[in-house]
């Protein structure tokens, strides 16, 4: 695990420096009581909304039913939105586990997300458009190609291809898309342009993480998305999913939980005035609470808000500001990686961010000690309220007792020093050490473009 910069290891500047750094580790540590107190608490939630829908956890019912054996063979095609590129994968599964994908990403500028939704859509056919060129696929006649469209947003499905957006997330604000079907949109925009494309089968990126992590792992159990925003599916009995009207088609269900909602009545999560100040100025306040504590969107915020914080009370960098550190989300979570994995004595990688980057004339040791171990406390809450989740459909679902993979998709899984040891560190903390035998944590690459392709193939087989 890793270890945090020893707070007493720092020359601090002045008693009050001292004071002021010993209570920010306090505020940001998330005791191993309030973990499990917090993963209880997110059991009683995902009960709930299994029990009916406008429930904070969403526990949207996805469509999505039976187990892959890597043995699906086809071609799709897969458009990914939700994250900060958009991107469009072509995805050939040849059976055998065996997947080859060809991918480009596109930009999606901050205007669009923003706009009103028919630009939005609109881009998206383009994107496709210029995809199938660049590539040179052809289609024949008056076939179509079928394409899973992983739309990572709380939608409420009502059949694998058809659902309607509860809430944008994630920065996105399109105007006139809340209650409507994003399947609708994108088909009417493909056939503004005349694409011979079929939208075959709707996906949270979470839920296509699962499938395409079970493609070569038949164990998996859950999806997990640890990137610009944080969610997880998990494959739940139909038995338990007392919301469930009409026939049971099969015996499991994955459901897309949309965690990232958790805690709308702030009652466990330990929120500072950091996290406060970060929620009340983003475009979404009060909506995804423990998102905006550990998706890689939000932390750098968060940190900059603590920065400024200790600025303003004259304990950092003499008081002094950057023009760069003064704008808002300058701070990327990126950096964070940087600065948490910067071990040199003279925190030589911290300097560079803080000088070349963000343009402070210059900085002392103790300026860049003192950010290095916000940085730490900042990225260990945000693992840790990770593992509280994770823990918590561990416990439900009971899978922690038996051999279970996970995947996991995401920049911040993928990037940030120790996030995977620290998540492992809480679930022991929970389970005991056996839970290190029996769980693995698995790194699931363009989870969302696989397990679309993978969504459309089970669309055809079900219809
Ligand atoms: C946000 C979205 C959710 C998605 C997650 C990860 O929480 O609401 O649908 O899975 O981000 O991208």
């Amino acid at each position: 695990s890793r270890a945090i910069l020893d707070p007493a290891n720092i020359e601090y500047t002045s008693d009050k420096q001292k004071r002021a750094v010993a209570e920010l580790v306090e505020d940001f540590t998330v005791t191993p009581e309030m973990l499990k107190a917090i993963k209880t608490n997110f059991i009683e939630s995902m009960g709930k909304g299994l029990e009916r829908d406008g429930e904070t956890l969403a526990m949207v019912t996805s469509y999505v039913m039976g187990r892959l054996d890597g043995s699906e063979v086809g071609s799709y095609l897969a458009l990914d939105v939700g994250g900060t590129n958009l991107r469009v994968v072509s995805v050939h599964l040849n059976g055998g586990g065996q997947i080859a994908t060809r991918q480009t990403k596109y930009r999606i500028n901050e205007n669009l997300k923003v706009g009103d939704a028919k630009s939005l859509f609109d881009f998206m056919a383009v994107c496709v458009d210029s995809f199938l060129d660049e590539h040179q696929i052809v289609v024949r006649g008056d076939s179509q190609i079928e394409l899973g469209f992983t739309f990572s947003f709380p939608v409420l499905q009502t059949s694998i291809n058809r659902g309607t957006l509860i809430t944008w997330t994630k920065g996105f604000n399109a105007s006139g898309m809340v209650g409507k079907d994003p399947v609708a949109f994108l088909q009417d925009a493909f056939n503004r342009r005349h694409l011979p494309v079929r939208v075959a089968a709707l996906v949270n990126d979470t839920v296509g993480t699962l499938l395409a992590h079970a493609y070569n792992h038949p164990e998996t159990c859950m999806g997990i998305i640890l990137g610009t925003g944080c969610n997880g599916a998990y494959i739940e009995k139909m038995s338990n999913i007392t919301k469930w009207k009409g026939e049971t088609p099969a015996e499991e269900m994955i459901i897309n939980m949309e965690f990232g909602a958790f805690d709308k009545e702030r009652v466990v999560l330990p929120l500072t005035m950091f996290d406060n100040k970060m929620d009340r100025k983003s475009v979404n306040p009060n909506k995804q609470i423990l998102e905006k504590m550990i998706a890689g969107m939000y932390l750098g915020e968060i940190t900059r808000n603590v920065l400024l914080n200790l600025i303003d009370r004259r304990l950092l960098f003499e008081g002094n500001v950057s023009a760069d550190l003064n704008q808002m989300w300058t701070f990327e979570t990126a950096y964070m990686s940087t600065i948490e994995a910067d071990n040199s004595p003279t925190l030589h990688a911290t300097r560079k961010i803080l000088e070349s980057t963000l343009s402070f004339s210059s900085t002392t040791l103790n300026d860049r000690q003192v950010v290095k171990l916000i940085v730490e406390l900042v990225g260990k809450r945000a693992a840790r309220l990770s593992a509280a989740a994770l823990a918590g459909i561990l416990e439900h679902t009971g899978a922690w007792q038996q051999k279970a993979a996970i995947g996991i998709d995401g920049s911040l899984f993928e990037y940030y020093p120790s996030f995977d040891t620290d998540i492992m560190d809480g679930l022991e903390e929970v389970f005991g050490p056996e839970v290190r035998k029996n769980v693995s944590l698995g790194l699931a690459q363009d989870g969302s473009g696989v397990g679309a392709a993978l969504c459309a193939l089970l669309a055809s087989k079900y219809s």
